[in-house]
């Protein structure tokens, strides 16, 4: 195979080739997976695991007053300025699920009236809110969404050609877990309120992928998965509650937080849990910004994302990009799709031959890749990957092109 030349210098590979060592992926294992769930570094792990120790003397601990608590607020504090939202919006949940729980369980739906949300949300998204919908008598309206689109006017276009007067919700995703598509968030959001809908985005892979500004925006609810991009503990994420909502909209688990108060801690998780993993998200983000998010980790991830997405257009016979080019409407999630191909097949092949980790997904009824290039990647995994597909493409055609 020939060596092709990569857009980095030697410094800047030794210095990447470091942070992946401050990971317990294997050697030998190519992770480019990390949009269903990242690996977190160990720096932070051990922190947590310090932190655990700490509970486990004194169980006590572990409680919001008592040591572990101010070590969580100090969290909320970072995952909020990381998100440009103020503190006391952001509620500390377990995931995007149950973030976009707040807002469907939470916001009372007028009989005859609509959810607006594409046909490219996530698909237990869909479900919560078609759930909600048929139980208040609201009909769930589903927008088309261009792939690839050509500009992110498309994409506003698209939602503003199903918006009716009776719209009273519409929910969009920052980045599609479908394509990798980023979409204009800010627009949306305008879009929404203009025609007296509220904004609900489900920013799942966004936090620790594309910039994030939340009060700019005005969006109303913005739900994440800190485990994912932002390499956190598992099992913690945010969700904005704008102020509004903040004091009287009822919590979808309910307990102690049934009194109006205007603090968004009444979303958190409640009743007794494990705090030492909410407090390592705090530890995640002062793990990503000591090395630099904005200067270091993006520049560098857009790279293997635009060389990846070269090489498959060079490279790959037959691939089709599903995800747009460049960082306006794309961060580090690329996608494509192969016609005939049994894109499953090749995952399972990836994995059990080349120790590949990749995924296949669909953005409406296409059959897709997604690829997911983070800081822990290095382009020679991208070139490996290159590689084991065009040698399994040219060998196992029997086996993975579906109508030979
Ligand atoms: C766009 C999107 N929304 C929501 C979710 C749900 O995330 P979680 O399983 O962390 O709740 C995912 C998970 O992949 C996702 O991609």
């Amino acid at each position: 195979m020939a060596a092709r030349e990569k857009p980095i210098s030697d410094e800047e590979r030794a210095f990447w080739a470091d942070i992946r060592r401050q990971f317990y992926l294997e050697d030998g294992v190519t992770f480019l997976q990390g949009g269903s769930v990242g690996p977190s570094a160990k720096p932070v792990i051990e922190q947590v695991i310090d932190w655990l120790r700490q509970v486990e003397a004194n169980p006590l601990y572990n409680q919001r007053e008592q040591v572990m608590g101010s070590r969580v607020e100090a969290a909320r504090e970072k995952a909020a300025h990381f998100t440009g939202a103020s503190a006391k919006n952001v509620a500390l949940v377990l995931n995007t699920t149950m973030g976009m729980n707040v807002p469907a369980r939470g916001l009372p739906l007028q009989p005859g009236g609509e959810v607006l949300m594409s046909d490219q949300e996530y698909p237990s998204v869909q479900r919560m809110w078609e759930h909600m919908a048929r139980t208040q008598h609201v009909l769930v309206r589903k927008v088309p969404l261009p792939t690839p689109p050509d500009s992110p006017r498309e994409i506003v276009d698209a939602f503003a050609a199903h918006i009716t007067p009776r719209t009273q919700v519409m929910v969009f995703s920052h980045v599609y877990c479908t394509t990798g598509l980023v979409a204009p968030v800010r627009e949306l959001t305008a879009l929404a309120h203009d025609r007296g809908a509220v904004a609900v985005v489900d920013g799942a892979h966004a936090v620790g992928m594309v910039p994030v500004d939340i009060e700019a925006w005005g969006c109303d609810f913005y739900a994440s998965s800190t485990h994912k991009w932002l390499l956190a503990p598992k099992g913690t994420g945010i969700v904005y509650v704008a102020d509004p909502y903040l004091s009287s909209l009822p919590a979808p688990i309910l307990g102690y937080n049934t009194a109006p108060f205007s603090h968004a801690r009444r979303f958190d998780v409640t009743g007794t849990h494990d705090t030492t993993h909410f407090a390592g998200l705090g530890a995640a983000i002062d793990y990503q910004q000591d090395i630099g998010w904005e200067d270091r980790i993006r520049p560098y991830c857009l790279g293997l994302a635009r060389y990846l997405r070269e090489l498959v257009e060079e490279e790959i016979e037959g691939a089709r990009m599903t995800v747009p080019p460049g960082s306006e409407m794309s961060g580090f999630l690329t996608s494509f799709t192969i016609d005939g191909c049994s894109l499953h097949r090749i995952v399972q092949i990836m994995w059990e031959e080349y120790r590949i980790q990749i995924a296949a997904t669909r953005a409406g009824d296409l059959p897709v890749f997604r690829i997911s290039t983070h800081f822990y990647d290095s382009y020679e995994d991208i070139d490996r990957f290159i590689d084991a597909l065009k040698t399994v493409l040219a060998t196992r055609r029997d086996e993975v092109f579906e109508d030979r």
